[in-house]
Parts: C-alpha cells; structure tokens; sequence
C-alpha cells in the first residue's frame, strides 16, 4: 500500500489518508459567519477524498480576523454554522479541523479582490494590534499589546477552540505562521517587547506556548492539536529553523500533537526560493526531534507526495492550490498510484480502477 493513503492515527483521531487540505482563506463570510460558499467549497474537498480538510483561519476575536469577511469563532453562533459543514465531512468519512487564528498588525483588510488592501472603519475596518507599534509594509502602524492584553489572549484561543470542538470538529490547529499575531511574537523583526513577551527566545516563545497549553486544556483528550509555524521568516536577523527545531519538542510538551511546517510571511520583501516541496525539508528537520510533522508547500504531484512520505519527512502532506484546481486531487491521486480507495457512492461510475 502507498504511504500516502495508508490511515495516520493521532490521539483519538484516525485520518484514512495523508493527503490533506491546507488552510484557505476565502473572503467569504458575513459577520464571521460562514454560508453557502463555504459549504459548497468544503463539501468539494469532502467528495474529494482528502483525509483531513483545515477550514480557513478564523478569528478568535473581531480584531483577530485577516479581513472583514473572514469567519469567527468568537460567538457561539459562528460555530453552529460549521456544523452542517462538519456533518456533511463525516458523511463521506472525511475528518475536518480548523485553524484558530489571530492576525495581528496583518489584519482589519479587505479581501484581495478589492482595490485596496486596509478597510476604513466604513468598511468594517479596526485598529489593527501587535506585539510592538512596527508595521508590515503597506499596512498601518498596530498598537502594541499592553502585557495584561496578551496574557489574556490564550483564553480567547481555549474560547475558539472549545466552540470548535462543540460543533464537531476533529482537529484544532493553532496559527502561528505567516506572519500573523503569534508569529509576530516569535519574530524579532516584528517584536521589539521589553517585557517577558520580548527579547530572548523563551520570552518570543512564551505566548505561543501559552496558547498551546491553553488550548490543549480545554480539548477533550482524544482531540489532536496541530500547530502550523513559519520554518523561517527568511530574511536575516529574523526567525529561523534553527529556532523552530528548538521550538517543536516543548510545542510537544506543551501539547501539540503535529506541527504544520510552512514558511514566511513577515516581511513582504523577504526572498524566497519557491519551487516544488521547497518547505518539506523544514517539516524533515521538525520531524527528526520526534514531533510528527506535516508538510506543505507546492506539493502538487501524487508521486512527488509519495515520496515525501516514503523517505520520512513528513507524516502528512497539505495541499492548497493544487486541492483548489482539483477538489477530488486524492481521488485521482489514489487512481495514479494504484489504489482503491472508498469513492462516494455516486461517484462510482467515474473510476478508471476497479479492484
Ligand atoms: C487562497 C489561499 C488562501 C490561503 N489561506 C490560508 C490560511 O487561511 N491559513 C494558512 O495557514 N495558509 C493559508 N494559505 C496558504 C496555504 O495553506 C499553503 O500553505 C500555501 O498555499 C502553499 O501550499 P500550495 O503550494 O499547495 O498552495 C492560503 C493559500 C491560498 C492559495
């Protein structure tokens, strides 16, 4: 059997598959509150095959949003409209997690299709938060979080993620990549903090492990945890994978269950070398301190995929835009490497393998 659709237990959960789809941000939400799109667009990935679909970053707070129009978790009400999506996943045998995010000096946007980037408090927009008052190019000076504020920013994680739970989610997944809020305190570049949330790499570290712990507290015992981090912000004097090699174990410690190794987003002018799997020897390198790892980053060819897994340096591939191109991507991805694996029932007629 290929590696990519042999099952991968963690804590209570079994994925049929290591093919999985990456987090996506879709613009779409009203209120933080999710609607047909995101039915339609998740449901896809559902009939698709994957073995874990990550719904987008979602705020766990207003200010905590990317945009005006990406989902919350912050009310109760935002979390019951997932749980039809949900329903709908575990139907077709399909786990669902979703990414519990807060995006900092990188929020209070429109989405990218509009013509300009910062929304006017017309728009919906607000004053936009971060570790120290330095902002991302392009974007408004953030007000820096006063120590009290952000030792009480774990909760608003434990808040989402407890709601997430409720509706059916199987996974949680912290954001502390790209550049948003948690990640701005791992990075020097963004955090100049003189308190014990700044400086050294134990102080830069302390909130995420704060919210790691936070949120692992409230999950049931069988829920995995997934952090996704940025490997590097790939510009010098920055954060690098150095630091995230050191950071994986007491992520573990802490109660991370998988670390989703992706990379930037904290400069826009940082130069990164894209090109195929140009993440995957970050996860490599998570994994070898003994934390499973997941890795992404276009990884878009069954075969290719399946290497990634067979030389062990991952437990799991995500995919984005390749699953966004092809929502049925590990359908046809099984039919390429051989296997036969369960399509929906309506879907039979469309194999081109039959066992
Ligand atoms: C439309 C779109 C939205 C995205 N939104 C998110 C997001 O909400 N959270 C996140 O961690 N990454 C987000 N990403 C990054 C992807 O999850 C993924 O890490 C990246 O696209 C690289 O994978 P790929 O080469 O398979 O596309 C987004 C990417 C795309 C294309």
């Amino acid at each position: 059997m290929s590696q990519l659709f042999s099952p991968l237990t963690l804590r209570g959960v079994t994925f049929p598959n290591r093919a999985w789809v990456s987090p996506m941000c879709q613009y779409s939400a009203v209120d933080g509150v999710v609607g047909e799109w995101h039915r339609v667009h998740h449901g896809a990935f559902a009939t698709g095959g994957a073995g874990l679909i990550i719904a987008e970053a979602t705020g766990v707070l207003p200010q905590g949003r990317i945009s005006v129009a990406c989902p919350g978790l912050w009310r109760d009400d935002q979390a019951e409209a997932w749980r039809p999506i949900v329903e709908f996943a575990h139907r077709q045998g399909t786990r669902m997690g979703i990414q519990i995010s807060h995006a900092g000096r990188k929020g209070s946007t429109l989405a990218p299709w509009a013509d300009h980037v910062t929304a006017t408090a017309e728009e919906g927009g607000w004053e936009t938060v971060g570790p120290s008052a330095v902002p991302f190019e392009g974007y408004p000076h953030p007000r820096a979080l006063t120590t009290r504020e952000v030792a009480a920013l774990p909760q608003s994680f434990a808040a989402a993620a407890r709601r997430a739970e409720t509706v059916g989610f199987d996974v949680v997944e912290i954001h502390a990549a790209h550049g948003y809020l948690l990640h701005q305190f791992l990075s020097p570049l963004a955090n100049h903090r003189e308190d014990e949330y700044g400086g050294s790499f134990e102080n830069r570290t302390r909130l995420l492990l704060e919210v790691v712990r936070a949120v692992r507290a409230v999950l049931a015992d069988t829920t995995p945890l997934f952090v996704r981090v940025s490997a590097t912000d790939w510009v010098a004097g920055g954060w690098d994978v150095d630091e995230t090699v050191s950071l994986a174990p007491l992520l573990a410690q802490a109660g991370a269950d998988l670390i989703d190794v992706s990379s930037g987003g904290t400069v826009a002018t940082a130069t990164i070398p894209v090109g195929p799997g140009y993440q995957v020897d970050f996860a490599r390198r998570v994994r070898a301190t003994g934390v499973p790892a997941s890795a992404v980053g276009l990884i878009t060819d069954p075969a290719q995929a399946e290497d990634v897994l067979e030389r062990g340096d991952a437990d799991a591939v995500m995919l984005a835009r390749a699953a966004l191109r092809n929502p049925r991507w590990p359908l046809a991805a099984a039919e390429s490497l051989g296997e036969v694996v369960p399509w929906p029932v309506q879907f039979e007629r469309a194999r081109t393998i039959r066992r």
